[in-house]
């Protein structure tokens, strides 16, 4: 981080949420040891060590992505391929990227990561979530939230992701709440559970949830993907930051989101990869829910690192305004990783912040597939791709 002060001005649209003003025109930003100092008119914008001129460009928040499986070997072209041809999704998918992750060394699967990581920073991303999921035995989830710890603070062990080939459902949950949680538990924040048919049912589940809050994790649930399901019930009921996915709701899942303030995480980008229905984001919001839209990364179900790319699938598919879902991509996505810091750009916030080459945040939907991210900042300093 660096100490000099850092003054940007002539911000076409600056969006801080902010709540008397939550998007500012012609504004300026000051910058000072990695955190947000000063915001007002940009001719007011008092000197600084250094200066950058937005030229009426707009800047937003860094988004917020607080769901991805970055860490993983392999890719699954041929499963998508096929899938585009007619095949359902299918939980099992997942065997495939463990058996290529397991072979894999650490090294490599930090490679892997670090490249992926690098995709997600370049398109604007500056908090990320990781989730381990595809070891699925001791040492290697073990070595999975290794690799993840050292991208980022908020990793999250998800042994429970599927039972393994060869395992007997009870005998692997005995596994995950015992040796792999305690020798992950250090490396890890959150804990996580496929929640879903063909995958974790709801008593496992709620052991393995259970297990994790015992051990100093906070719960987070992957709910009702593929179909209605216990998932989101689950989660409110432990108190979950976020139950993700959220594709199959019942007006119950609805109004216990709402009650309880669990954030429910639009994952779009697996519906464009399943062909499943998107989820309702119009409903949700109208029912007073906290959103979050996530990327989800991972080989299987939506293998794109890409925040304005779901920003747009939201917009045009799930019935969010574009701010909504600019919302939804930073402040969203900060609730759901319960952190105060990021995900606006209020004083005090850490100086995480995209550039854009348009005047609007409304161009992230209404440009879909135009590099628009045109320059980054974390903590006040200027990323660039190694
Ligand atoms: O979030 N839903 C479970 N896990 C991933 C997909 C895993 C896979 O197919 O590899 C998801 O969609
Ligand atoms: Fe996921």
């Amino acid at each position: 981080m660096s100490a000099a002060s850092l003054a940007i001005t002539s911000i076409g649209e600056l969006t801080t949420w902010d709540d008397e003003r939550p998007i500012r025109h012609d504004a300026g930003l000051v910058i000072e040891a990695g955190r947000v100092v000063w915001v007002g008119a940009s001719g007011d914008t008092p000197s600084a060590d250094r200066r950058i001129d937005a030229q009426g460009g707009a800047v937003i928040p860094g988004f917020v992505d607080s769901h991805t499986h970055l860490v993983f070997a392999g890719d699954r072209a041929e499963e998508f391929a096929a899938r585009m041809a007619g095949k359902p999704y299918a939980a099992g998918g997942i065997r495939t990227t463990v058996a290529a992750t397991r072979s894999a060394t650490e090294p490599e699967l930090e490679r892997l990561a670090r490249h992926r990581l690098a995709e997600l920073r370049a398109q604007g991303t500056t908090t990320v979530e990781i989730k381990s999921g595809y070891g699925l035995d001791v040492a290697t989830e073990e070595r999975l939230l290794r690799v993840a710890s050292a991208l980022t603070e908020e990793t999250t062990f998800l042994g429970a992701h599927v039972v393994p080939s060869g395992w007997e459902a009870n005998a692997y949950v005995e596994l995950v709440t015992g040796e792999m949680l305690a020798r992950c538990a250090p490396f890890a924040k959150w804990v996580d559970v496929f929640c879903e048919r063909g995958a974790i049912d709801a008593d496992q589940a709620r052991l393995v949830l259970s297990a994790g809050i015992a051990a100093g994790l906070q719960p987070r649930v992957h709910a009702n993907q593929l179909g209605p399901g216990p998932g989101v019930q689950l989660a409110c009921e432990l108190g979950a930051a976020a139950a993700d996915h959220c594709t199959y709701l019942s007006d119950s899942d609805v109004s216990a989101l709402a009650e309880t303030g669990v954030v429910a995480g639009l994952l779009p980008g697996v519906e464009f990869s399943t062909r499943h229905p998107y989820p309702d984001a119009r409903r949700l919001l109208d029912a007073g829910v906290r959103v979050a839209i996530a990327t989800d990364c991972n080989p299987g179900t939506s293998y794109t690192s890409s925040m304005p790319f779901c920003i747009a699938l939201a917009v045009r598919e799930m019935g969010m305004t574009p701010t909504e879902a600019l919302h939804a991509a930073t402040q969203g996505g900060a609730g759901s990783l319960r952190r105060e810091d990021v995900g606006h750009l209020r004083l005090g916030a850490r100086a995480d912040l995209a550039f854009l080459d348009a005047t609007s945040h409304v161009h992230l939907a209404y440009r879909p597939g135009v590099p628009l991210v045109k320059r980054v900042l974390v903590g006040g300093d200027a990323w660039a791709r190694a």
